[in-house]
């Protein structure tokens, strides 16, 4: 009788774990890295215009990163950034950063960049603050473009203000924008891009760490409820 509620118990835990651990998966797969769902938000968009499809480039994705990184302190209240880099920054400061390969650095076409200070889903972040006047949705039309990347930052401790930046190219080499070392680049310390296979921002990651703990307190939890409830 014992052995057999204890199996019990063991059951009821190994399903609850199973159920908690595909549950984790799921969010982990929604919310890994949200400039590949932006990036793929662009491209439904584009081909369901019939335009040709943008080819994900990592280099590209971390340039823009990069450079909303440099933006960061220009988020202003009332979620309008004015930001401008100098041009040789991107050849002398975003690439080296990233690791680009100078060699393939391709040709820069057009940028789109927005804040806001509270984190907003992809699809809300590409129609409300990518896109919002004539100029950025003409670039997002543009038939001519080739290549994407997207990236993301966010403020310390999971606090705004987001920047997101989308770096369009329309070079036409087929593999542009390499990262060196086999493809990983430099490992970038704050926020996220396209095609890497970082999750997004810190913030994100401790609270993912945070739900695990808890997960796990539940689970010793819920076993012991179940052994106590058996009168054990
Ligand atoms: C937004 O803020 C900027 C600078 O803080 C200001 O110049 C601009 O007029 C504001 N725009 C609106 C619509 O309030
Ligand atoms: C950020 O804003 C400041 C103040 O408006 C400005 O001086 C600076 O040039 C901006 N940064 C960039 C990279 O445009
Ligand atoms: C598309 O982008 C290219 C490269 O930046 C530019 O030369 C061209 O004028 C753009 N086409 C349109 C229709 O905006
Ligand atoms: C593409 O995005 C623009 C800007 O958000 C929107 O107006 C348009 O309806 C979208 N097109 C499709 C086919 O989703
Ligand atoms: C791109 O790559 C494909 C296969 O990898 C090749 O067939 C094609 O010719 C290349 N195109 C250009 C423009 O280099």
């Amino acid at each position: 009788m014992v052995m057999k509620a204890k199996r019990f118990c063991y059951l009821h835990w190994i399903s609850l774990s199973a159920i908690l651990l595909l549950a984790h998966f799921v969010y982990s797969k929604n919310h890994g890295n949200a400039a590949n769902d932006l990036l793929d938000i662009i491209n439904a968009n584009r081909t369901a215009q019939k335009l040709p499809k943008l080819n994900l480039s990592p280099g590209l994705g971390c340039i823009a990163l990069q450079y909303a990184e440099q933006c960061n302190g220009n988020c202003s209240r009332n979620n309008t950034i004015h930001c401008q880099p100098p041009e040789d920054d991107f050849t002398e400061v975003f690439a080296p950063n990233c690791g680009v390969e100078l060699p393939t650095f391709g040709t820069i076409s057009g940028y789109m960049l927005g804040c806001r200070q509270k984190y907003l889903q992809p699809p809300e972040a590409f129609s409300h603050v990518l896109i919002q006047d004539q100029k950025t949705l003409s670039l997002l039309r543009n038939g001519t473009l080739t290549e994407v990347g997207v990236g993301i930052i966010g403020g310390h401790k999971h606090k705004g203000p987001y920047i997101w930046c989308v770096v369009f190219s329309n070079s036409q080499r087929n593999t542009t924008f390499v990262l060196e070392d086999l493809g990983k680049g430099i490992e970038q310390k704050r926020g996220c891009y396209s095609g890497s296979s970082k999750p997004c921002s810190t913030g994100h990651k401790i609270s993912a760490v945070a739900a695990n703990i808890w997960t796990f307190l539940l689970l010793i939890f819920s076993f012991q409820v179940c052994l106590n409830t058996l009168n054990l």
